[in-house]
């Protein structure tokens, strides 16, 4: 039997810039640079994040073949985040990645940066856990995103419901900013939130007949809350902090709860799965574990550090691509919306 192939992984969409070597679905190795600069902003800025990740890039990849051990020579293929993104960001990566496998002259390969968070759930973990099997419904929840998908296989994932406002990420880190809170907000809030009291203040969760998710309205109610509260007592916030925080992510991860428990009453399967950078809420992993005791099912949970961005996932991805000889000419271009 041939050995499985080295994927060289590049993931440039957001604020991250990621790159991870893997052999068939083993990580050698998954570096990632966070950019700090967006933080005085509250918010990630495009212009500045395209110029972090040109000076990111050729250290975070040097680095990554270095920790795998290997030299490039012995990468079969580079496998790199087309969209959906931030273009300026993603312009950085598939510029890489194309100028690498053209003077390595090994194929290219394109990849879904949601897709990839699905398929997060199949790189080896240290624990050697159990991967999904298909067909399995999977919550995919980012700070752009917010999708109920039924996963065929690697490549055919079936969109149930979505956010029809804001991602679930995006309510984190908006009520985190009217608590004055640094972003990215959600893992402040989770953390605020282990000392506080979720059922102290109610808020507002939208009821959509369907599986579309809608998280605009409960972040007006919090907001309206928290102003009107500041009018009676400038010291509101500081004195109920955890309590807020525990209150608004109990509402937040409720509105996601509910909609899993209704996909799998609706959709027959024997396990489901969570990926996406608010998927390292300890809040939300706990209610969908029990949730998968309740019904009897498996539910599959990516380690924290492949839940949030990272090149594994988008190598994994290119993994399975790789098996298919799925390859891209130079002329493809990335996008910035989710395609289907
Ligand atoms: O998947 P990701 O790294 O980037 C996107 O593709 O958007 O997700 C980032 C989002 C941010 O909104 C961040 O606040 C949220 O994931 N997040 C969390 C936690 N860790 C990251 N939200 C709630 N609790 C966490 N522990
Ligand atoms: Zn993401």
């Amino acid at each position: 039997m041939t050995n499985p192939p080295y994927i060289l992984g590049i993931e440039s969409s957001c604020d991250d810039t990621s790159a991870a070597v893997i052999c068939g679905t083993k990580i050698l190795s998954n570096v990632i640079a966070g950019q700090k600069i967006h933080a005085e902003f509250g918010g990630v800025v495009p212009e500045l994040a395209s110029r972090a990740h040109q000076q990111n890039m050729i250290p975070v990849v040097d680095t990554a073949l270095k920790r795998a051990g290997i030299s490039k020579e012995h990468i079969s293929a580079i496998a790199y985040t087309n969209g959906p993104g931030l273009l300026g960001s993603l312009l950085v990566g598939s510029s890489f990645a194309k100028g690498m496998a053209l003077s390595l002259n090994i194929p290219l390969i394109v990849v879904d940066h949601l897709k990839a968070h699905v398929l997060a759930n199949f790189l080896d973990t240290e624990e050697n856990k159990p991967k999904p099997e298909f067909p399995f419904l999977c919550l995919t929840v980012s700070g752009g995103h917010t999708l109920l998908l039924m996963v065929h296989d690697y490549f055919n994932m079936e969109l149930l419901g979505r956010t029809i406002d804001d991602a679930a990420g995006e309510a984190f880190d908006k009520s985190a900013k009217i608590l004055g809170l640094p972003y990215p907000g959600g893992p402040v809030v989770d953390r605020l939130a282990q000392q506080g009291d979720p059922k102290r203040f109610t808020f507002s969760i939208a009821k959509l007949p369907d599986l579309n998710f809608s998280f605009s309205g409960l972040k007006t109610s919090f907001l309206y809350f928290v102003r009107d509260r500041l009018k009676e007592n400038p010291n509101f916030i500081e004195e109920n902090l955890n309590d807020l925080a525990a209150s608004i992510q109990y509402h937040i991860i409720k509105s996601l709860t509910d909609k899993m428990e209704k996909a799998l009453k609706q959709h027959k399967c024997t396990n489901f799965a969570l990926s996406g950078g608010v998927a390292a809420n300890s809040e939300l992993r706990k209610r969908m574990t029990e949730l998968a005791e309740k019904y009897n099912l498996r539910v599959t949970i990516p380690p924290l550090a492949l839940t949030t961005d990272n090149a594994a996932m988008i190598a994994c991805y290119g993994y399975f691509k790789y098996l298919q000889e799925e390859y891209a000419g130079l002329d493809v271009v990335p996008y910035s919306s989710i395609t289907s």
